[in-house]
C-alpha cells in the first residue's frame, strides 16, 4: 500500500505472524525503496515482497488536465496552497527501482498497472525472485501469464486504492468484475496460481476465495486499521466512522480508477475527473497533503475497500493469527483440508 501505508513494521509485523508482508515502492525513490528493505530486513529475516507500479503510456489528454485543475482551482485556495504540476514525472523511477531490486534481490515483487515485459521477469526469476502481477480481467491475466509471471493477483471491483487496470481508456467507467467471478473467469483462463484480491476483511472470505480456485489472498484494507500501518489517524478512524458509509471508484484523486470512501472532494469533482494518471496525482498532491494537515477527512483521499466497515483496531500480526484461525475454522465448516500455510 502506497502513500506511507506499507511502512517497514508493518511488513515485518505480518511477516513474523507468518503473512507474506510487503513494501510499496509506489511514490518513493529508488533510495528510499532500498532504505526501507534494508529496515525490514532489519526486523525480520522472513520472507516479504516489494510492490512497484509500472510506468504509464502517455495517453493523457493535456486539454482534460487543464480544464480540471481550472476546476480545482476554488480547493487551492480554500487549502491555501498551489495546484501540483501535472508533469512532475510519469515513470515513479521504474528502472532505477528494478535495478535495486536485482542488485539485492528479494523473495518476492509483484507489479501493478501492467505487465513487465518477459525479459524482466526473467530477470528477477533468475535472480530467485517469485513475481506477481496484478489482473482486473481474464484478459489481462492472459497478458500477464505470456509474460511469464510466477502468477497473478486476481483484483476484484471490491478492492481498496487503485484498480491495477493494464490500460485505463479514457472512455471506459472504470467499474470492475466482483472478485468471485474473477477468480472463476481468471481460473479457465490461466494455469498460473492466482492470488485473491478485494474486499476480504474475514478469514471466512479467504476460505470463499481458495474454494473458488485462488491459492492465496491478499488483504490491504484490513491492515490499513492497524496501528502499526502508517496511514493517517484521520484515515484509520474514518474506516469505521458511520459518517463514511459508501465507497466508490474515482479518479478524482489520481486520474486513475481507485476505491476510497465517499466524501466532499470525491462527491464534487469524481464525476468529471478525466482519465490522466499520474498527472492527477501529481496536480492533486499539494491538495491532498493540505487536507490531510488540517486534519480534514473531506478532502484527503480516504482509499478503501468495500468491507472497509469490518475493519479490526487489532495489531498486525494478531490480526494474521485471528484470520488464519477464522480461515481454519471455516474451512473445517466446509469440510476441507486447511490450506498449508494459513492466510499466507
Ligand atoms: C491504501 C491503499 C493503498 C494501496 N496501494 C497499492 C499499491 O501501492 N500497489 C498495489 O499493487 N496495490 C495497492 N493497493 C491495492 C491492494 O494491493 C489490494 O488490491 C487491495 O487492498 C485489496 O482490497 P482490500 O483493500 O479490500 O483488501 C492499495 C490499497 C489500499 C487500500
Amino acid at each position: 500500500m502506497a502513500g506511507g501505508v506499507s511502512v517497514p513494521t508493518l511488513g515485518a509485523a505480518v511477516c513474523e505472524a507468518g503473512g507474506l508482508g510487503f513494501l510499496a515502492a509506489g511514490y518513493k525513490t529508488a533510495d528510499g525503496l532500498y532504505q526501507e528493505i534494508k529496515q525490514l530486513r532489519s526486523l525480520t529475516s522472513r520472507p516479504f515482497g516489494v510492490n512497484i507500479f509500472m510506468p504509464q503510456p502517455e495517453y493523457a489528454d493535456p486539454a482534460a488536465v487543464d480544464v480540471y485543475a481550472h476546476q480545482l482551482a476554488g480547493e487551492a485556495s480554500w487549502y491555501e496552497t498551489e495546484l501540483g504540476d501535472p508533469e512532475s514525472g510519469r515513470d515513479d523511477g521504474y528502472d532505477a527501482k528494478l535495478a535495486v531490486l536485482l542488485d539485492n534481490p528479494v523473495p518476492v515483487v509483484s507489479f501493478h498497472f501492467g505487465t513487465p515485459g518477459p525479459d524482466v521477469l526473467d530477470s528477477l526469476r533468475r535472480a530467485g525472485t517469485f513475481t506477481l502481477v496484478t489482473a482486473t480481467t481474464p484478459e489481462e491475466a492472459l497478458a500477464v501469464e505470456m509474460a511469464g509471471a510466477d502468477a497473478v493477483i486476481a483484483q476484484g471491483v471490491e478492492a481498496g486504492g487503485h484498480q491495477g487496470t493494464h490500460r485505463d481508456l479514457p472512455e471506459t467507467d472504470g467499474s470492475g468484475i466482483g472478485l468471485l467471478s474473477l477468480i472463476a473467469q481468471i481460473r479457465e483462463t490461466v494455469r498460473i496460481p492466482i492470488i485473491a484480491a478485494g474486499g476480504i476483511m474475514r478469514g471466512s472470505q479467504i476460505a470463499a476465495t481458495l474454494a473458488a480456485g485462488a491459492s492465496a489472498a491478499q488483504l490491504g484494507t484490513a491492515f490499513l486499521a492497524t496501528p502499526e500501518s502508517g496511514a493517517s489517524a484521520v484515515h484509520k478512524q474514518a474506516l469505521t466512522n458511520p459518517l463514511f458509509v459508501r465507497t466508490e471508484l474515482t479518479r478524482a484523486f489520481s486520474g486513475r480508477p481507485a476505491r476510497g470512501l465517499v466524501n466532499r472532494f470525491l462527491r464534487e469533482h469524481g464525476p468529471y475527473a478525466p482519465a490522466a494518471y499520474p498527472e492527477l496525482h501529481h496536480l492533486t498532491s499539494p491538495l491532498r497533503k493540505a487536507a490531510a494537515k488540517a486534519g480534514d477527512a473531506q478532502g484527503m483521499a480516504l482509499w478503501a475497500g468495500q468491507g472497509h466497515r469490518m475493519a479490526r483496531d487489532l495489531p498486525a500480526g494478531r490480526l494474521v493469527e485471528v484470520l488464519a484461525a477464522e480461515l481454519a475454522a471455516a474451512q473445517e465448516a466446509l469440510g476441507v483440508r486447511p490450506a498449508r500455510g494459513g492466510v499466507r
